[in-house]
């Protein structure tokens, strides 16, 4: 199925950003230290040999992007088709998953989704605990264990910080956030409950001991953060909210929140400087732009 790529007018991502330079720290924001989070603070990098690495290496696999036989561009999954509209109008994802699931603003997961196929990635994360936000989707593990491997050899310190959350500890981070900064400014970089990837298991957050493990927009400027930026497409990572994209994706620049989306769309979206939205064809355009 052909998709139109070009970005027209708005969906209604209510994103709104300027600059984010004045935003508050998001370490504090995206995974605040209430509850079961004390690990945030620890700094006791586990490194671990890689094990199970399984057949998502390799060729340039079709296993993620099935081809259009005429076109011979990867099938794309229909935006309208893979929704399902409550009676409040809200959007609940139906292709829940799909390494390409579109979750965002205006399109959620639903409350009580929860992968079936949680796995931990053997790579390194800068705590000990078996804590959930350990857990991947089993392809998205086993592709952040291919990449960590290279990341070692080649001598990048790369650490996982956070992959799946359950939609009660989203709602917990968000509500935190909320009550610290208000409900407008925190979902500038936390999302509601339902609309987190991190939901979904695809999403890992990374980062490096030179931004001491947290998560700030200073980790993209990190010998680690350049690493990733550069490479994560070869293991079907994308970096799903780009410096300049806001308007786009509704969300500040996260320099190390990495999204799966399968090796062949991964190296797609990078080649073409796109964020999943517009490789995905939703209708957007700059919201800053009517001034
Ligand atoms: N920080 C991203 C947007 C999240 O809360 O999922
Ligand atoms: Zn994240």
């Amino acid at each position: 199925m052909k998709r139109n790529m070009a970005i027209v007018g708005l969906t209604s991502l209510t994103l709104i950003l300027g600059g984010c330079s004045s935003l508050p720290n998001p370490f504090d924001k995206e995974e605040p230290s209430v509850s079961e989070q004390p690990e945030e603070q620890q700094q006791d990098p586990s490194n671990n040999d890689q094990d199970d690495s399984e057949d998502t290496k390799g060729t340039d696999d079709q296993s993620d992007g099935h081809n259009d036989k005429e076109t011979n561009e990867p099938d794309l999954p229909s935006l309208e088709d893979t929704v399902t509209v409550t009676a409040d109008g809200k959007k609940v994802v139906t292709n829940v998953d799909d390494p390409l699931v579109l979750v965002n603003k205006e399109r959620s997961l639903p409350a009580d989704y929860e992968p079936e196929d949680l796995v931990i990635p053997n790579v390194p994360f800068p705590f000990t605990e078996n804590l959930p936000k350990k857990q991947l989707k089993k392809i998205a593990a086993s592709a952040a264990e291919e990449m960590f491997t290279q990341a070692e050899k080649d001598g990048i310190p790369l650490f996982a910080q956070s992959g799946y959350r359950s939609y009660d500890r989203q709602e917990a981070i968000f509500t935190s956030n909320a009550e610290k900064f208000g409900e407008e400014e925190a979902n500038k970089f936390s999302a509601y409950p339902g609309q987190s990837e991190h939901q979904s298991g695809l999403a890992l957050d990374v980062t490096s001991p030179a931004v001491e493990f947290k998560l700030i927009e200073e980790f993209g400027e990190t010998e680690a953060g350049r690493w990733v930026k550069e490479n994560a497409q070869q293991y079907g990572f994308i970096i799903r909210y780009p410096k300049g994209k806001e308007d786009i994706t509704g969300y500040q620049y996260e320099p190390w929140h990495l999204r799966y989306v399968g090796r062949v769309h991964a190296k797609r979206i990078h080649e073409q400087n796109m964020t999943l939205e517009e490789y995905l064809g939703v209708r957007v355009e700059a919201v800053n732009s009517t001034e």
